[in-house]
């Protein structure tokens, strides 16, 4: 069940901590676009390097970046140019556009009767405006018009010449697959290839009012497998085949299903589709979204892509309902024949134990970096308690915005310098660490843990004192439970890595 007032409460608490800002906000912040405070920017990253380690590193993969312009010529081969729609409506009176399928899905009547209507064509979406009545949610009135499609590409011109038509890309994929045959000649033909990247895709969506679930310019991070059609095993799928995945029935309701029977019948794909699901399960429990919040979904024909043979989708439980946040499609050779047929290159390559060439086939897992880092704030805010006077975010360790911030008890005595070297000889080791000496120390705690930095760092009277048996120590305080224990400085930076390795947050 959405809870609107609750996502934005949580969103006022992002913009006021530095997570996010509203974009061109002193020109009225267009709705579609959000920037990343300082706070917001070391989390994405975090979560963008986490990716990268175990989606692209771990697995040998090879990580490009490509333009966000692309001509029009490729859009039409992908079949973006023709396919590329969302459903539209417009009211009559008040002249407001509206996305077709989501009025539908929210009208009270349509939705006692469990009506999807998402996928549906425009003349089937039209019939069920008039079954259930559907009025405009602006001005309240049964004046909505036959539906449209809506292509959802932003338009631009290369050059000066008018006609040199482009579009910002609507996804990363397409530039991987423009880049494969350059790839395979570098680095030799063997297949299975990984290609992956992290960047920018735009979607003129027709009317985003889900902060940053629903975007018009957001993060995509993509892997683009390709492998040989006759061969759709994995080479890890052993490792992990007797383990669960939730997925949800036709029902809605989510089960654990045994990965390897989810491949036998013929839910997942084959055993390459099953091992990226499965490395997505993981990266979710390492960002911190419970396992009950999420499950997969087989998504149904009228709703996969025109590029797919069949999608699975990640779904989260967030304060907007439930929400995709990865997509992982099984492409076919759909993009690179199509690509091959319109520009005449040769996409294909040679396959030594076959003896011929092969234009291979894609599994994409594609994850939405935005939504991802939404549901992260979702799933790891916490309010006050009797213990812990303010609210504040369990973050884990990995993805926190600082390792910790370090302090002096006070700003005199030296203890202030002493902080400052502790500060740079911590950067130095690589921590990401911030220094703090305004306010109370309590009221440094707080904002430390307001923004969910895992450690705190202290240097008191103690530190300095020669005499002390606590000379050259520090306390470093645990966000979670506000328990304090002392580390000599000589052994802190590797104290606090091992921490943030473990993930622990408690004293
Ligand atoms: P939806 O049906 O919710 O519009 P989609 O099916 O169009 O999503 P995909 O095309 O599968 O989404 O895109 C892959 C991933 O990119 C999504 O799982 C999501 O994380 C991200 N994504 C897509 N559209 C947006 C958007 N408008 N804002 C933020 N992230 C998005
Ligand atoms: N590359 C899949 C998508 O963005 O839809």
């Amino acid at each position: 069940m959405a809870d609107t007032k609750k996502a934005d409460r949580l969103m006022d608490v992002a913009i006021r901590r530095s997570f996010l800002m509203p974009s061109s906000e002193i020109y009225g912040s267009p709705s579609g676009f959000y920037d990343y405070g300082p706070v917001g920017t070391a989390i994405k990253h975090r979560i963008e390097n986490l990716w990268r380690s175990e989606f692209l590193q771990k697995e040998g993969f090879h990580e490009i970046e490509t333009s966000l312009i692309v001509p029009e010529a490729v859009l039409k081969a992908s079949g973006h140019a023709e396919n590329f729609a969302d459903p539209l409506v417009t009211c009559s009176s008040c002249k407001n556009k509206f996305r077709a399928d989501h009025l539908i899905e929210q009208n009270e009547n349509a939705k006692k009767e469990h009506v999807k209507a998402a996928g549906l064509p425009p003349q089937q979406l039209s019939e069920l405006i008039k079954k259930y009545g559907v009025l405009c949610p602006n001005c309240k009135k049964p004046t909505l018009s036959e539906v449209g499609w809506f292509n959802m590409m932003f338009q631009t011109n290369i050059g000066p010449i008018e006609g040199n038509t482009a579009y910002f890309r609507p996804e990363t994929a397409q530039g991987i697959f423009l880049d494969f045959a350059r790839v395979v000649r570098n680095y030799g033909s063997r297949l299975p290839i990984g290609i992956g990247q992290v960047g920018r895709s735009a979607r003129n969506e027709i009317s985003p009012r889900q902060g940053l679930v629903r975007m018009r310019e957001f993060t995509q991070m993509e892997l683009e497998y390709f492998f040989n059609p006759k061969d759709q095993s994995h080479p890890k799928f052993g490792k992990i085949k007797h383990e669960k995945l939730r997925f949800a029935s036709e029902e809605g309701h989510p089960q654990e299903i045994e990965i390897a029977k989810a491949v036998r019948d013929g839910l997942i794909a084959n055993e390459i589709m099953a091992y990226f699901l499965w490395k997505q399960k993981m990266l979710y429990l390492a960002v911190g979204v419970p396992e009950s919040k999420f499950f997969f979904r087989k998504m149904p024909k009228e709703e996969t892509p025109h590029y797919s043979k069949g999608n699975i989708d990640l779904e989260v439980e967030t304060s907007y309902g439930m929400v995709e946040t990865v997509g992982t499609a099984y492409r076919t050779d759909f993009d690179l024949s199509s690509h091959s047929k319109h520009s005449g290159a040769d996409l294909s390559v040679f396959v030594e134990e076959d003896k011929q060439r092969v234009v291979p086939h894609v599994v994409e897992p594609s994850m939405g970096v935005d939504r991802l880092f939404w549901c992260v704030l979702e799933h790891s805010f916490r309010e006050k308690t009797p213990e812990k006077d303010w609210e504040w975010f369990a973050f884990p360790p990995a993805i926190a915005p600082y390792h910790a911030w370090i302090f002096p008890l006070m700003k005199k005595d030296g203890m202030d310098e002493k902080a400052r070297e502790i500060e740079e000889h911590l950067r130095a080791s690589g921590l990401i660490v911030y220094y703090q000496d305004s306010g109370s120390i309590g009221r440094r705690y707080a904002r430390a843990d307001e923004i969910g930095v895992p450690y705190c760092i202290t240097v008191d009277y103690d530190t300095l004192d020669e005499k002390s048996d606590k000379h050259s120590t520090v306390t470093v305080r645990f966000r979670n439970d506000g328990k304090q224990i002392r580390v000599r400085i000589s052994e802190l930076a590797a104290k606090i890595s091992g921490f943030v390795k473990e993930g622990k947050v408690t004293g």
